[in-house]
């Protein structure tokens, strides 16, 4: 009994030193800047659903030409139609995209490359949580392969034109979880051990990582690129894990709409001015610290190069 107490007696201070986080944590940004987009294109991977289809919907607002890249594409016709309807903008196409599959990937930009002369905003949404273990069809662990190493190559396809159509962006949806994440060069596929959990946040991890090491490499292109926690938000991301779907269902209280979710995308994707803060991670609409690992130098250049020797890209 008197263990207990003693126990509890700190959580109210505990609590009290923790209030100005949670509450940050809570508390949502909101994107204010009333840019408009009429002539630029974007494109949003997992664009069908959650954060991804409200980032969609806020740029096709703004006047984007917008191209939803989904696995799905009769789900992704059905939500480019409501968004149609909503924003009254018909330049809401759908494309087949496949992260699981470096070639869909290659066709995917291929056929982006061919219709589009000009690409403005990239926003690598498009993700997998804890899912049981399996592996892309390029033999990637399947959060690896998708969140990291997917859009990687996604991007670099895509890198060129980005750079014909600069001042251009890329916003990649990292999380929070990366603070759990650490990338395992002997085991960069889970073979030896693998947790859904810790996958996750090791690809998430991986994507901060990489909008630093792009950001150096991209320096004086035009180009920039920022790395984004969109917030808990309540999504299908959940879907593979009942456990989580069940957390998020009892925490669904405090948990952002997807709406909510897309307003850190949409603020990198768009406000003026945030030239200078390329390769910051942002939360809230705010920059926000990152884990010591996912400032390591060292290990950026390291996972760029192997993800480039993974993905068969020449190094440069
Ligand atoms: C986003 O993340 C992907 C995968 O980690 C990476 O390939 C890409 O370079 C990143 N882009 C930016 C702008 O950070
Ligand atoms: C970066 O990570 C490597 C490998 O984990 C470590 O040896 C090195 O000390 C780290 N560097 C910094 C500056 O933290």
């Amino acid at each position: 009994m008197a263990v207990v107490l003693l126990l509890l007696i700190p959580l109210p201070f505990l609590l009290y030193i923790a209030a100005p986080q949670i509450r940050k944590m809570l508390s949502s940004g909101v994107c204010t800047s009333t840019v408009q987009l009429p002539g630029k294109v974007a494109v949003v991977t997992g664009a069908n659903t959650g954060i991804g289809k409200e980032t969609a919907r806020e740029l096709a607002q703004r006047g984007a030409r917008v191209y939803l890249a989904c696995r799905d594409v009769q789900k992704g016709e059905l939500v480019a139609k409501e968004i149609q309807t909503k924003t009254g903008n018909q330049q809401v196409l759908v494309r087949k995209l496949d992260l699981a599959d470096t070639k869909s990937i290659r066709a995917f930009a291929k056929g982006f490359l061919e219709e589009e002369k000009q690409l403005h905003i990239l926003i690598n949404n498009a993700g997998v949580m804890m899912c049981p273990y399996s592996k892309t069809a390029d033999g990637f662990e399947m959060h690896m392969g998708v969140n990291h190493l997917g859009h990687f190559l996604l991007t670099h396809l895509l890198l060129e034109k980005l750079k014909e159509s600069a001042p251009s962006r890329v916003v990649n949806v990292s999380s929070l979880a990366h603070h759990l994440g650490r990338i395992h060069f002997h085991d960069l596929q889970s073979e030896k051990f693998y947790s859904d959990g810790l996958a996750y946040c090791n690809s998430k991890l991986a994507n901060i990582l990489f909008t630093q090491e792009l950001a150096r490499r991209l320096k004086g292109s035009g180009v920039t690129t920022y790395s984004v926690h969109p917030g808990t938000v309540n999504s299908e991301l959940t879907r593979y894990s009942s456990f989580m779907t069940w957390m998020w269902w009892l925490f669904s209280f405090f948990l952002k709409t997807p709406q909510q979710g897309a307003q850190t995308s949409l603020y990198c994707a768009i406000t003026e001015g945030l030239e200078i803060l390329s390769g910051k991670h942002f939360s809230d609409c705010q920059v926000a610290r990152v884990s010591a690992q996912a400032r390591n130098e060292t290990v950026a250049r390291r996972l760029w190069d192997v993800s480039c020797d993974l993905l068969g890209i020449p190094l440069d």
